[in-house]
C-alpha cells in the first residue's frame, strides 16, 4: 500500500496535496508549524518537527511511508538534508519537489550575497529604504543595522513587533503581483530590496517590479543541499509515484 508523506510549506507542496488527493494517492503532509495559520490541505495533516534523522526515520517506519516527497522551501536546507538521510536509513524512495533558482536578465541590478549575515554585513551605510522580502524568522538580525527604515511583509500578525526601530509592517500572504509590488515599492520609496533566491514564479513579482523601477537587490544564495533526485512540477511527482495519470491507476512498477 503506496503511502506518501509529503514535506509542506510551498505553494508547490500545496499544489502537489491537491493532484495527490485528485488521485487518490494515500498521503500525509507535514507542516513545520511556523505559520499561525496554515492552508488547509485535502489530506491528513501533521504539524511540528520530527526530531531530526532519527525521528523522522522513525516516523517512517512507524507509518510505512513509502515515499518521501520533500517540496520544502529550497532554504530549508536542514529539513531536506534530514529528508534524505532518514529516507535512506528508512529505506523510502525519495523526491525533492524543487525549483530552479532565479537568474538575473538584462535589466536587473542585482548584488549577491551568501548568506542572511552577509546580507545584514552589506547593509552597513548611511540609512535606506529597504524592502525586506524575508520570512519574519530573519528579520531579526537586521537589527544590527537600525539606521535604515525596513518595509516588512509577513503572512499573518506578529505578536511581537520586529525590533528594528524605524519599519512599516505589511500582513499579507499574496499572491503578489509585479503591478502591486511595484506600487508598493513606490508608495514606501524603497531604494533597495533584500530578498532569498526562491526560485520560481510565486514570488518573482518583486524582481519584475525591482527591475521595472531600477532599485536594486541584495539577492541572497541558497544554501547547500547534498546531491539528491529533483523533479520541478507536481505532475512528475505522479509519474515517480509509479501512478498513471491517465487512467487514475498505478502501473505495475
Ligand atoms: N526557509 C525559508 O525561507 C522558507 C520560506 C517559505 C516557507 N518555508 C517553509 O517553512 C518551513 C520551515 O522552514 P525552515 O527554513 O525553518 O526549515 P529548516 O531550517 O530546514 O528546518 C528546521 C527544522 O524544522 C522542522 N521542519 C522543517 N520543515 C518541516 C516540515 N515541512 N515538516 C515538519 N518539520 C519541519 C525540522 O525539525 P526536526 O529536525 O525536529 O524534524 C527541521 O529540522 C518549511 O516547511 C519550509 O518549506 C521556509
Amino acid at each position: 500500500m503506496r503511502h506518501v508523506l509529503l514535506l509542506g510549506g510551498t505553494t508547490e507542496a500545496s499544489m502537489l496535496a491537491r493532484l495527490l488527493a485528485a488521485h487518490s494517492i494515500a498521503t500525509t503532509f507535514s507542516y513545520a508549524g511556523r505559520t499561525e495559520n496554515p492552508r488547509p490541505q485535502p489530506v491528513p495533516v501533521r504539524v511540528g518537527g520530527f526530531g531530526g534523522v532519527a525521528g523522522l526515520a522513525d516516523y517512517l517506519r512507524a507509518h510505512r511511508v513509502t515515499h518521501l516527497v520533500d517540496a520544502t522551501h529550497p532554504f530549508a536546507a536542514t529539513m531536506s538534508s534530514h529528508a534524505i538521510e532518514a529516507a535512506r536509513l528508512a529505506g523510502v524512495a525519495h523526491i525533492a519537489l524543487t525549483r530552479p533558482a532565479w537568474k538575473p536578465v538584462a535589466g536587473d541590478r542585482w548584488t549577491r550575497v551568501a548568506d542572511i549575515d552577509s546580507a545584514v554585513a552589506a547593509l552597513a551605510g548611511p540609512a535606506r529604504r529597504v524592502m525586506l522580502a524575508l520570512g519574519r524568522m530573519h528579520v531579526e538580525a537586521f537589527a544590527a543595522q537600525p539606521q535604515h527604515h525596513y518595509l516588512l511583509r509577513f503572512v499573518d500578525a506578529s505578536e511581537q513587533p520586529p525590533s528594528l526601530p524605524h519599519h512599516s509592517l505589511i500582513v499579507d500572504r499574496g499572491p503578489f503581483t509585479a503591478a502591486g509590488d511595484s506600487q508598493l515599492m513606490q508608495i514606501h520609496a524603497i531604494d533597495l530590496v533584500v530578498c532569498k533566491n526562491a526560485g520560481g514564479n510565486g514570488a518573482d513579482a518583486k524582481l519584475i517590479a525591482a527591475r521595472n523601477l531600477g532599485l536594486s537587490i541584495l539577492m541572497i544564495d541558497r544554501p547547500a543541499i547534498p546531491d539528491r533526485a529533483e523533479i520541478f512540477h507536481p505532475e512528475d511527482v505522479l509519474a515517480w509515484l509509479g501512478h498513471d495519470a491517465r487512467h487514475g491507476a498505478e502501473r505495475g512498477v
